[in-house]
């Protein structure tokens, strides 16, 4: 089954074909030599989801997947949330993650909670959609570890595996994540 992934993201893109199996075909966007950018403006992980894969679906007449996430911090006010890929503005994921070091410099461990949230669209070329969210929770640890993953994973310490989600294997990452549970649920209505 052939389904267009509304993502540029290489690291998301690996671990939604992962979750979803061979079963299902994740085109890219660059496979199908496209080049469309969505203003990700909506309030919600949701509502950005939807605005992809619907815009994607529509465009390519194909089943659109898109997912739209973020980590939620609860000492930042639960920032940076739906703008995490904008937090400090355009620079790498290696200042990002000291910025937040830096920002929580100090704070034990029961003020370090945070969580990655994760919603998944699944739309099609009718305007049909279904929609799943899932959520991980975890700590910001106080220095970067792992090079697994992608984005704030170095920083995001996972208490169940002792590890941050930078240490963790693509399996067991993708065992738990919040991509894997919105996936997961969205999962059903393809196969
Ligand atoms: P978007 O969904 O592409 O708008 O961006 C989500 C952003 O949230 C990513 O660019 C990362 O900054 C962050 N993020 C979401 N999921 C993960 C994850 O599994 N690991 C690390 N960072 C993530």
């Amino acid at each position: 089954m052939e389904i267009v992934i509304a993502s540029k993201n290489l690291g998301k893109i690996r671990e939604m074909q992962e979750i979803l199996g061979n079963r299902v075909n994740l085109l890219s966007l660059s496979y199908l030599s496209l080049d469309i950018e969505v203003v990700e403006d909506g309030e919600s992980y949701r509502e950005n989801a939807e605005k992809k894969a619907l815009s994607v679906s529509a465009l390519t007449k194909k089943p659109a997947l898109a997912d739209d996430s973020g980590i939620e911090i609860e000492a930042l006010d639960w920032a940076p949330g739906v703008l995490s890929a904008r937090f400090g503005g355009d620079i790498n994921y290696k200042k990002k993650n000291q910025m937040i070091l830096e920002l929580l410099s100090g704070l034990p461990v029961e003020k370090r909670k945070a969580r990655y949230v994760c919603a998944v669209c699944l739309a099609y070329p009718n305007g049909r959609i279904e929609t799943a969210e899932g959520i991980v929770e975890g700590i910001i640890a106080e220095e970067p570890k792992g090079k697994g993953g992608f984005g704030y994973d170095p920083i995001f310490y996972y208490p169940p595996m002792n590890r941050t989600f930078g240490e963790l294997s693509p399996e067991e990452k993708n065992r738990i994540s919040h991509r894997a549970k919105a996936l997961c649920k969205i999962k059903r209505f393809l196969i």
